[in-house]
């Protein structure tokens, strides 16, 4: 018994934006982009929204799992792009649904929000059953059995159009998947979740403040993350305040590499499996060279990890989700194969997550 993963889908914009195109607005070329990313379009959304992507791809999760929306006791959204701060994106998602019974929070682990958003449901879901089966420790909670959990992204919103090292990285798009709870199939066997500090902030959006006058004291006090944290620039000045994707490739890239192979490792070794056992890997898609270091360094051969990057970029908290349907929708997750998903991002989060299909 546990949770299994009945339905997937995917929403895309329709805007489909080459390297060629991004060398027109920043100094860069295809061949650069393709040799240290993998990547050779993304999709920018201009009419679509957080909103309608995540709730489309929750549309094509629910007709594939053959539910409606009113089944959804659960509604999780991992996103670092919300089209608002009040309503959660989830509740925007839950109302365009019509997802009358669903409970509905956000979740931020920037990157690696699929691999928590899918462990934060299925723990609540177990902990729903076990509470009223008189099985589980703890209190009466909401009776949960399904489960939407949705990744979100309109990166486009929050990114530095005139920054080369970030711009061509970034793509916007959404993913989904219904959780249900099967009392004769295993579903998720284990997960590693962790975070690390990110003490030179590596990694960072700043809030987008909005600088009206404030009425008590001196007036204005919106101090950027630089003033929060301490970090200064090499003139001894605090950090600008930046509500852009902001990010030191180089110190990622070293973290990220070492984040897949401990957290595949433990979360193999949590669920007793060998990593020779896992059938398909679903990464974090933000770069193929980092995909291609950790399939070597895990020994689960390249050929084993579901690459969707080229035509999508990196889209955080959706694109393990959006691989995960790329890969049943290309059949090659089978009934009863062993599936890992793993990912890593701001925070610094890494995290990993093993099911039977
Ligand atoms: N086009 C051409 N040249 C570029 C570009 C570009 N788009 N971007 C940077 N360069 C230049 C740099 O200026 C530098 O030039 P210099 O040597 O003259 O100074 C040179 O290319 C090399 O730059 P590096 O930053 O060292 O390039 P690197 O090989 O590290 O690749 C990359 C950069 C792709 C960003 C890589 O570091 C990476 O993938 N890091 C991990 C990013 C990641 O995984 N992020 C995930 C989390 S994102 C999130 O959570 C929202």
């Amino acid at each position: 018994m546990g949770c299994k993963i009945v339905g997937h889908g995917k929403a895309l914009p329709e805007l489909i934006v080459s390297n060629d195109d991004m060398a027109k607005i920043v100094d860069t070329s295809d061949e650069w982009i393709v040799e240290r990313t993998g990547i050779h379009n993304r999709r920018i959304a201009l009419e679509e929204t957080t909103t309608s992507l995540g709730t489309d791809a929750a549309r094509n999760a629910l007709a594939d799992a053959g539910l409606a929306a009113d089944d959804i006791d659960l509604i999780v959204c991992m996103t670092i792009s919300a089209d608002a701060v009040v309503p959660s994106q989830a509740a925007l998602i839950k109302m365009q649904l019509g997802a009358s019974n669903a409970v509905a929070f956000d979740l931020n682990a920037a990157c690696t929000g699929c691999i928590y958003g899918m462990d934060v449901a299925s723990t609540m879901i177990e902990a729903s059953v076990a509470s009223e089966d008189g099985s589980g420790i703890g209190h009466r909670r909401n009776a949960m059995r399904r489960a939407l959990v949705v990744g979100a992204e309109r990166l486009s919103r929050i990114t530095d159009w005139t920054d080369r090292a970030t711009c061509v990285l970034f793509g916007d798009g959404a993913g989904a998947i219904v959780l249900e709870w099967d009392d004769n199939a295993p579903g998720i066997l284990a997960s590693f979740l962790k975070n690390t500090d990110d003490e030179a902030l590596c990694l960072t959006v700043d809030a987008n403040h909005d600088l009206r006058p404030f009425p008590f004291g001196d007036g204005v006090r919106m101090e950027s993350l630089g003033e929060v944290m301490d970090i200064r620039n090499d003139d001894g000045e605090f950090w600008p305040q930046l509500p852009y994707i902001r990010m030191h490739g180089q110190r990622v890239f070293k973290f990220a590499t070492a984040a897949i192979v401990e957290a595949g490792r433990e979360v193999c070794e949590r669920a007793g499996i060998k990593l020779e056992d896992v059938a398909c890997v679903i990464p974090h898609q933000a770069n193929d060279r980092i995909i291609r270091f950790a399939a070597k360094k895990l020994g689960v051969p390249y050929e084993r990890w579901q690459v969707s990057i080229g035509e999508t970029g990196n889209t955080s908290a959706s694109s393990v989700l959006m691989a995960l349907h790329d890969a049943y929708e290309s059949g090659r997750i089978r009934p009863g194969d062993f599936v890992m998903c793993v990912g890593f991002g701001g925070g610094l989060t890494s995290g990993a997550l093993v099911f039977e299909a």
